[in-house]
């Protein structure tokens, strides 16, 4: 399917984004092996976690739907039942990730197998770490399909994590709660920390070091924990679509409810911040995970050159801080974002295709790109996503300032994290029609 976009003259209006995606998947899982029943509101009907629930559906694990809320129930950490068939986690990395370290202490076997994009995407990065702690898990040419048998038992490590990657470091998490020994993993460079917040909120004991970048994760073996209500907030990556929006369309003003806003996703704000842009954070509220209404006024932006530090707290964002860019004054130099690379898309290669379709002048690197935002574009352009969600959404935003009739091509994709995005633009005053 393709997406038609209409220059947009204004936006304004206040929404709701569907729920966190790292949150949601982190959710039912832990339910999952909880003993007891866990509700949780605002899980993200996304392809992606749904693909996860399924996938502990065909576990065993009973999980209904009431009231928009989920209700799972538990079966304790050791109450999963092999799957009847392989599981397949379609375009989903942190599900394939996340399963993989979960599955690797498991007394059946298991198969996990994704789709074209999944399957090509790096899988050494799980599996080293996994076959130190004891695991039986195969995978040709070190990526999907993976292997899983009954091991001996796992054991802790002591694991520093060679890429900055919160899905690396969940899966580990995940193995270590059925080792014989305790687990410590060491990050340079921090991460999301969904997976430690939400071991807090199941009472799972976990001890962090932090010393200036570095922090260490202590995981204890064994623990018995017990079902708790999680409440999901909006998904900070899907708001940073609109956030851009509202700041580069003229005449802007929207607000956008109930949005996580953990420190270690939401780089992106002040990046924006220093570009120029008019943010404000409203209402915060302190839960298991921090949220606010953003408030968002058009803005006119200036370059930066970014702090490749960082990159691990906006790695989801980048493809629409290039379009921010590219309607910024002067050159924004990106480096250290080689990362991309292995997306569902290589998203450098992709972003740069979107942006010479835009007619924005740019040289991409090995692990960046240098974006001269000169606002000046090309007029009734088609962009192909892919197959990519995060690009098919910010080549859209980028759309919204062409005249002429735009379109994205190959926007299928953005079902897995953002499911109603066309009615979510719409509402604030995006003219955008999705193509059959
Ligand atoms: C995610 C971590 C990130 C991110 C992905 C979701 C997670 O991947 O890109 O969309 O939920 O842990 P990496 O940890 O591989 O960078």
């Amino acid at each position: 399917m393709d997406i038609k976009l209409l220059k947009s003259t204004n936006l304004n209006g206040q929404v709701l984004i569907p729920g966190d995606k790292s949150i949601s998947h982190r959710s039912i899982i832990l339910s999952a092996i909880a003993e007891g029943i866990s509700e949780i509101s605002g899980y993200l009907k996304g392809e992606d976690c749904l693909a996860t629930l399924n996938a502990f559906k065909q576990m065993g694990i009973k999980i209904e739907e009431h009231d928009q809320k989920i209700k799972v129930y538990g079966n304790g950490l050791h109450g999963l039942r092999k799957p009847s068939g392989d599981l397949n986690l379609g375009n989903s990395g942190t599900s394939m990730r996340l399963l993989a370290g979960l599955l690797s202490g498991q007394k059946f076997s298991s198969n996990l197998i994704g789709d074209d994009s999944l399957s090509s995407r790096p899988m050494g990065r799980i599996i080293e770490p996994l076959k130190k702690m004891g695991a039986s898990i195969y995978a040709k040419e070190k990526s999907a399909p993976i292997a899983i048998d009954v091991s001996e038992g796992l054991e802790g490590i002591s694991y520093e994590l060679p890429v900055a990657s919160a899905q690396v470091k969940s899966c580990i998490m995940l193995a270590a709660l059925y080792a014989k020994t305790e687990t410590r993993i060491i990050e340079n460079h921090q991460t999301r920390n969904h997976t430690e917040k939400m071991f807090q909120k199941f009472g799972i004991e976990i001890k962090e070091e932090i010393e200036d970048e570095k922090k260490t994760i202590k995981i204890f073996p064994s623990q018995e924990f017990y079902s708790t209500n999680i409440d999901i907030p909006g998904d900070f990556s899907s708001a940073s679509f609109l956030i851009v929006a509202a700041l580069i369309i003229p005449n802007s003003e929207i607000t956008l409810k109930n949005i996580g806003i953990n420190p270690s996703r939401t780089a992106l704000l002040k990046v924006l911040v220093e570009m120029g842009a008019d943010i404000k954070i409203n209402n915060v509220k302190e839960n298991i995970e921090r949220t606010a209404d953003i408030l968002i006024k058009t803005s006119s932006l200036n370059a930066i050159v970014l702090d490749e530090k960082l990159i691990p707290n906006l790695i989801d964002e980048l493809p629409i801080l290039f379009i921010a860019s590219a309607f910024a004054k002067g050159k924004t130099i990106i480096r250290g974002a080689g990362e991309l690379r292995t997306k569902e898309s290589d998203r450098l290669e992709a972003m740069s295709n979107a942006l010479g379709n835009l007619g924005v002048k740019f040289q991409s690197y090995r692990d960046g790109i240098d974006i001269v935002g000169n606002g000046i574009f090309e007029n009734s352009v088609t962009i192909d996503s892919f197959g990519d969600h995060r690009i098919a959404m910010a080549s859209s935003i980028a759309c919204t300032m062409l005249d002429g009739k735009n379109r994205v091509k190959n926007v299928d994709n953005i079902q897995t994290s953002f499911p109603n995005f066309i009615e979510i633009c719409n509402s604030l005053g995006i003219k955008a029609e999705l193509l059959k």
